[in-house]
């Protein structure tokens, strides 16, 4: 790089998990130090980035489709990079340099070497680095964060689970969490900046250790950082749903009071085929003991629809849990057959279409119980963390409250980062939208009577 005036550009597009959004920031800060800049302009770019997805077919086709546009920019600017990284880069491998387009192809626990990779692109030496490590969690690297008001901050990295129909394992390698007393240092540093909520990100986030330390441990000294900061996190698998973490909730004011629990079938033959370690029942007990130790929790999951021999009965079980449990929030996914999972060599038996039609339902039903409980809060007050204007109208204001809800209310004198109190006069199934009442609250603690 010292025979350049100024650093190379980079232009860095994310795609897929929060994890892709947290691990971007990873590399923005590894570029920085290594002699490249970051811009948001392709037209400046010399090196053209995508951290890519792989959890479903068509996540990479999208990616695919950026890629092909990428490839007549190159053809018209010869001498740009172009790079893949993330889980799609560590899925194909190699496989992504047979076209010409692509000069470097690095996994998730290799962006240390990118500079040096891209040095010697620049050179004319394609480079892929795809090695996993049990090891590697960036945990001593600085991310470069665009400031603001909510920041992602992994802590573990890779998932064990192996669930069936679940490429991550593959792709993102071995569970290794960072350690407790660096992920409690950058908290600090984070809420010192202005930062007024962090989600603790991981795979499989509550199976994080760190000697005697476990996820709930964790929960409580990040906490205990700051009292006026939220703390969330994501994404946690029911097996690893400990009662000290359900205690942790309960009782640290800045815990935000919603739990995102993904079940993915109401059917045990589908649950055991799937490896998810856990029954319905167990899972229903779950919930029943969350909603018990934390009142007015919010609970959200994620279904997959059309998972090999998934018959109409076993969808109806699906469907009867959801109306059952009444989340406020299902997220829910056609089965997709990934290359190198167990479920792959299962015979794929549901048509796409009635996948899609199975999920319609899901999503239909879940639409219709998410309106009932967002209109059940019409003339309650919550408390919303101000993030900015809304992207309707400059005059109004968008936040989340505790338990993750949208909410949309006249713009006054709120900036961003600070805490409203915005009385609920209207819902649908997304956004609540509401008046603030009373003062705004600069960075002090959120009381615990927030209704939502
Ligand atoms: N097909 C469809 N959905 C999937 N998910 C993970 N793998 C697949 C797949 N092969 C879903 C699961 C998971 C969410 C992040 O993505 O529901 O919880
Ligand atoms: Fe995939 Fe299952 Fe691990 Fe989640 S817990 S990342 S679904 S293997």
């Amino acid at each position: 790089m010292s025979t350049y005036q100024s650093p190379r550009r980079v232009y860095l597009e994310t795609y897929g998990c929060q994890m892709n959004v947290a691990d971007s920031e990873v590399v923005g800060g590894i570029l920085g130090t290594g002699g490249y800049a970051l811009t948001s302009d392709i037209a400046k770019a010399d090196v053209v980035l995508v951290n890519t997805c792989a959890i479903r077919e068509n996540a990479e086709q999208r990616i695919y489709g950026r890629l092909g546009l990428f490839s007549t920019y190159k053809r018209e600017n010869p001498g740009i990079l172009i790079g893949v990284l993330g889980c799609m880069a560590e899925r194909l491998r190699s496989n992504l340099l047979e076209s010409d387009l692509v000069d470097l192809v690095v996994g998730p626990d290799e962006y240390r070497k990118l500079p040096g990779l891209m040095d010697r692109a620049f050179a004319g030496e394609k480079g892929v680095a795809v090695r996993l490590s049990r090891v590697e969690n960036y945990d001593d690297l600085t991310p470069l964060r665009t400031e603001g008001v909510c920041a992602w901050l992994p802590v573990m990295r890779g998932c064990d689970k192996f669930c069936t129909f679940c490429v991550v394992p593959f792709t993102r390698g071995r569970e290794r969490s960072r350690s407790l007393r660096s992920v409690v240092g950058e908290v600090g540093d984070l809420a010192s900046r202005g930062f007024r909520e962090i989600t603790l990100l991981g795979q499989n986030v509550n199976s994080f250790r760190d000697g005697a330390n476990d996820f709930a441990g964790l929960m409580r000294e990040v906490a205990a950082v700051d009292r006026s900061v939220r703390i969330r996190f994501m994404t946690s698998h029911p097996q690893d749903m400990s009662e000290r973490l359900i205690g942790a909730i309960a009782e640290e004011v800045n815990i935000c009071k919603y739990v995102h629990l993904p079940v993915q079938s109401g059917s045990d033959r589908i649950l055991g085929l799937m490896n998810r370690t856990y029954t319905v029942d167990h899972y229903r007990r779950l919930i029943h003991r969350i909603r018990e130790a934390v009142p007015g929790v919010a609970l959200s999951t994620d279904v997959i629809s059309g998972f090999p021999s998934e018959s109409v009965a076993d969808h109806r079980l699906t469907v009867d849990l959801i109306r059952e449990l009444r989340f406020d929030g299902a997220f829910t996914f056609k089965y997709s057959p990934r290359e190198g999972t167990k479920a792959w060599d299962m015979e794929d038996s549901v048509p796409e279409e009635e996948k899609g039609r199975r999920v319609w339902e899901i999503t239909g039903l879940q639409h219709a119980i998410a309106l009932e409980q967002n209109r059940e809060l019409i003339g309650r007050t919550v408390r919303v963390l101000v993030e900015g204007p809304s992207k309707k109208s400059p005059h109004e204001y968008t936040g989340r409250s505790d338990t993750n809800r949208s909410v949309v209310f006249p713009h006054a004198d709120e900036q961003p980062g600070e805490f409203a109190d915005v009385r609920i006069d209207r819902a649908n199934s997304a956004t609540l939208f509401g008046v603030r009442v009373g003062d705004v609250i600069g960075a002090a603690p959120q009381s615990r009577g927030s209704a939502a």
